[in-house]
């Protein structure tokens, strides 16, 4: 293997320039397997974008056919229902493990100066990661999913004041509808993973530059 790689190097040249991202800071004694959650939850993050990119191959994001595109998933495509089922499992255990992970950086401390910024990009990453699945659940289109995002989206109701304008938004509409649909799709598949991996771009750059913290 290494030999391929020095006989495409000597064509392409590709080590001398990327030497700076190849290279890794040497990591600190003390670590154990609670510094692999958020490694764990990223490989989730990884999964959910592989198979969320082929079942957008299938899915339709329309009132009349998207349970129906479902079904098919689920009963025609082939392994439909297996890429599906890694999705959905991907999207509880990213939860977990980025709670799990949210816990060990606390625990060891690891939110103090002069890592502040990266725990504000971390929480941030989590309330994408709460509004992909809440926005994910309403796409199959079914009645538990429209009732339970009807009961979801009317919570912002209760906010003083702006609270009609809010449902208003979040539903593009006064009632839950194929317009909510639309929206809900476009941000859980466009908006949120942009906005995610904009997120972890930042969150591991710091990481680089600042390693990691351990509490020994
Ligand atoms: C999808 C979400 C996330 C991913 C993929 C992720 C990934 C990672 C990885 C790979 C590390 C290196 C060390 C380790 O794994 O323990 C790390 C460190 C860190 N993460 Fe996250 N993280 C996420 C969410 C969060 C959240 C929600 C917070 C806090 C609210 C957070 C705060 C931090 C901080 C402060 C560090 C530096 C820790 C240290 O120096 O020991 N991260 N993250």
């Amino acid at each position: 293997m290494g030999k391929v790689f020095d006989w495409i190097d000597n064509v392409f040249h590709v080590k001398k320039p990327h030497r700076r991202f190849l290279k890794r800071a040497i990591l600190p004694d003390g670590l154990n397997y609670f510094y692999c959650l958020g490694g764990a939850a990223f490989t989730s993050y990884l999964l959910l974008l592989v198979t969320g990119l082929l079942l957008s191959m299938y899915y339709v994001p329309s009132e009349h056919e998207a349970f129906s595109s479902i079904v098919k998933i689920q009963r025609e495509v082939h392994l439909g229902w297996f890429i599906r089922s890694v999705h959905k499992w991907s999207a509880t255990f990213i939860i977990v493990f980025i709670l799990s992970h949210t816990l060990r950086v606390f625990i060891s401390k690891a939110y103090s100066k002069p890592k502040e910024l990266n725990w504000v990009i971390g929480a941030l990453t989590l309330l994408f990661a709460f509004a992909s699945g809440f926005t994910g659940y309403l796409l199959p289109w079914d009645q538990k999913a429209y009732w339970a995002t009807e009961v979801g989206t009317s919570m912002g109701g209760t906010v003083p004041l702006i609270g009609k304008h809010i449902v208003y938004l979040i539903r593009g509409g006064v009632d839950l509808n194929g317009a909510t649909l639309i929206r809900f799709y476009s941000m859980h598949v466009l908006w949120f993973p942009l906005c995610m991996s904009l997120l972890l771009w930042a969150h591991f750059h710091m990481i680089k530059r600042q390693g990691i913290k351990v509490n020994l």
